[in-house]
């Protein structure tokens, strides 16, 4: 990503609050945890870290996000047994391969010209027969300009809508369920279900 791109998201860490009120996605991922019970879990994005206290029973956690400014802060929450890593999905793997992969509010944010590129890396990092867990705005968000990385001037700078079932289903990602979610501000959200079949 580009420098400009990784500094929206820094001038950002300390505003995101409301990231924090979003309680539908919580329930809904723990309910996914507790189906698919994964033993090696990576989260993308983890932000300030709402959803960690949700993965104390998975054997080995990743957390990673884009902006060190988060991972520093997550690490003081006491989940001393997982690992904490910078990460950019559209560029860079860990070395590992996972059960599972989730994320919260984050595909919407991969510019058009990232999000094959981070697709591909999240499967290349999960097991045959792995799951994905994607909670994203899809449809209903406005393009920004469609080629563009990150174009402050614009209101829907930050937002994309991209072809996920499309995506996925071409990086061989089996689309098992997509459903909506809506929060009490009215945004809606749809969460994927994914299987990697073999
Ligand atoms: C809207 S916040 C959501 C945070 C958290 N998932 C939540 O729901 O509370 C989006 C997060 O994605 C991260 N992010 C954006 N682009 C990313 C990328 N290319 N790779 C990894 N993380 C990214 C941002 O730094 C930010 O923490």
């Amino acid at each position: 990503m580009s420098e400009t791109y990784q500094q929206y998201w820094k001038d950002r860490s300390w505003s995101c609050i409301r990231e924090g009120i979003k309680t539908v996605d919580n329930y809904a991922m723990k309910c996914f945890l507790m189906e698919t019970k994964p033993k090696m879990l990576l989260e993308i994005g983890c932000g300030l870290g709402r959803f960690l206290p949700l993965y104390k029973d998975v054997d080995q956690v990743f957390a990673t996000d884009l902006v060190d400014e988060r991972i520093t802060h997550c690490k003081t929450l006491g989940f001393d047994n997982y690992k904490f890593e910078v990460l950019d999905i559209s560029k860079q793997t860990l070395p590992f391969a996972f059960d599972t992969i989730v994320s919260t509010q984050v595909l919407l944010h991969i510019p058009p010209k990232h999000i094959a590129n981070a697709i591909k890396n999240m499967v290349d990092m999960t097991n045959d027969n792995g799951h994905w867990w994607h909670c994203t705005n899809y449809a209903p968000v406005k393009l920004s300009a469609p080629d563009a990385d990150y174009s402050p001037e614009l209101p829907t700078a930050n937002s994309f809508s991209h072809p996920l079932p499309e995506l996925f289903e071409n990086a061989g990602m089996k689309v098992i369920s997509m459903e909506n979610i809506q929060f009490f501000n009215g945004a809606v959200n749809t969460i994927f279900v994914c299987k990697k079949e073999v």
